[in-house]
């Protein structure tokens, strides 16, 4: 089958076969060209120019897993850890709307901290003081905890699945279990959660193959929004001397994804646009809708170090909302006006 019969047929049944993902994700040249065209296309027919940013507060910098990759792995004793107090955290969040956020992401290592009732009142603080959207990115958390989240005023949780090879899963989450993981996205979803999910790109061992089923298991959970990067080594962790994921093979997913789930909401990450300068560019040009700027003193963003040479670090957030908004009218796209719901979730509701 030719690549532009494959995408063809994405356009109008929005499911392919692993095979022709597979030809998809090895596409060059012209056929590249088109992919990443037929995508950007989807884009603006399903979710429009708008560009919706996301507030991301970090919140805490601790965790109690040791995922091979991650520089806030617990084993790494030279991470530089941190937690912010309920007050300053609410504080980040009105600080967020006024600079006009309408969403902002509570993201923090699996911190257990952070109990239960601290988070529903951390929640319901920031709702009651701004009218934003919370998404949460927290890890994994009983299925009561996940309830009183939703309760307390959560709107959206993120979590990605790392990779749908159980074998790399295993080998790259010590004491952690992809069963388990998808468990927890399903009673998201389950609960009423705008639900985002998906994987990292180049993580030692992986083949095209993989690439292939993780894209299918991103639209087998029906995602509403996919968050898909680049694998960035970490010299403090054990993946240290291993190859950084592939650029071309994170915009092709992203491109693929927006044609399978064509109303879903798709970031340009930061780790794409720190393997490449014009990275979050590329992602907006192939499919992607968002863009999550950190909101975060500079303190804490130096602090919170998944992979070293992250893009913003040194910038306050109120030169990166300005550099991401002249980025984003530089491609001809508007930034998106409101919380800038999915159009995948509202449409399943
Ligand atoms: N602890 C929560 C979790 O794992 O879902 C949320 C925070 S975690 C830091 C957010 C994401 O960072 C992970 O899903 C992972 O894909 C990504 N990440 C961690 N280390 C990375 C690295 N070295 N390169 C690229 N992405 C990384
Ligand atoms: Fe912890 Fe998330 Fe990093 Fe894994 S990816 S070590 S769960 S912060
Ligand atoms: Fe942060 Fe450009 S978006 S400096």
């Amino acid at each position: 089958m030719k690549v532009k019969d494959i995408l063809e047929k994405a356009c109008y049944e929005n499911i392919l076969t692993k095979d022709e993902i597979k030809l998809l994700l090895m596409a060059e040249g012209d056929d590249k060209e088109l992919l990443f065209k037929t995508a950007d296309s989807v884009r603006k027919e399903h979710v429009g120019d708008e560009v919706f940013l996301r507030g991301l507060i970090e919140f805490s910098s601790y965790c109690k897993n040791d995922c091979f990759y991650c520089g806030l792995r617990r084993s790494n004793s030279q991470a530089q850890r941190y937690r912010m107090q309920e007050d300053e955290i609410v504080e980040v969040a009105k600080r967020a709307y006024q600079m006009g956020y309408r969403t902002v992401v509570l993201q923090s290592g699996e911190d257990m901290y952070y109990t239960k009732d601290m988070l529903c009142s951390i929640i319901k603080k920031i709702k009651s003081s701004v009218d934003v959207a919370i998404t949460l990115s927290i890890g994994e958390r009983s299925y009561d905890e996940y309830k009183a989240f939703k309760d307390a005023g959560a709107d959206r949780f993120l979590m990605r699945f790392e990779t749908s090879n159980e074998e790399l899963y295993k080998k790259y989450h010590p004491g952690m279990s992809f069963e388990k993981r998808i468990e927890c996205l399903k009673w998201i979803k389950n609960l009423g959660y705008e639900l985002g999910t998906g994987f990292l790109i180049g993580l030692p061992g992986q083949t095209i193959d993989d690439l292939a089923q993780d894209i299918l298991l991103v639209k087998e959970l029906d995602a509403d929004m996919i968050g898909i990067g680049p694998f960035i080594p970490h010299p403090q962790t054990p993946l240290k001397d291993s190859k950084e994921g592939s650029v071309d093979l994170t915009l092709k997913s992203i491109a693929i994804l927006r044609l399978l789930i064509p109303d879903a909401n798709i970031p340009a990450t930061t780790a794409l646009g720190t393997l490449d300068p014009l990275g979050r560019q590329k992602g907006l040009k192939c499919g992607a809708n968002i863009v999550m700027p950190n909101v975060n003193d500079l303190e804490y963003k130096l602090k919170y170090e998944l992979y070293p040479g992250k893009i913003c670090i040194n910038e306050d957030a109120t030169k990166c909302r300005g550099c991401i908004e002249s980025i984003i009218v530089s491609l001809g796209r508007k930034v998106g006006q409101g919380k800038g719901q999915s159009r995948h979730y509202k449409r399943f509701a």
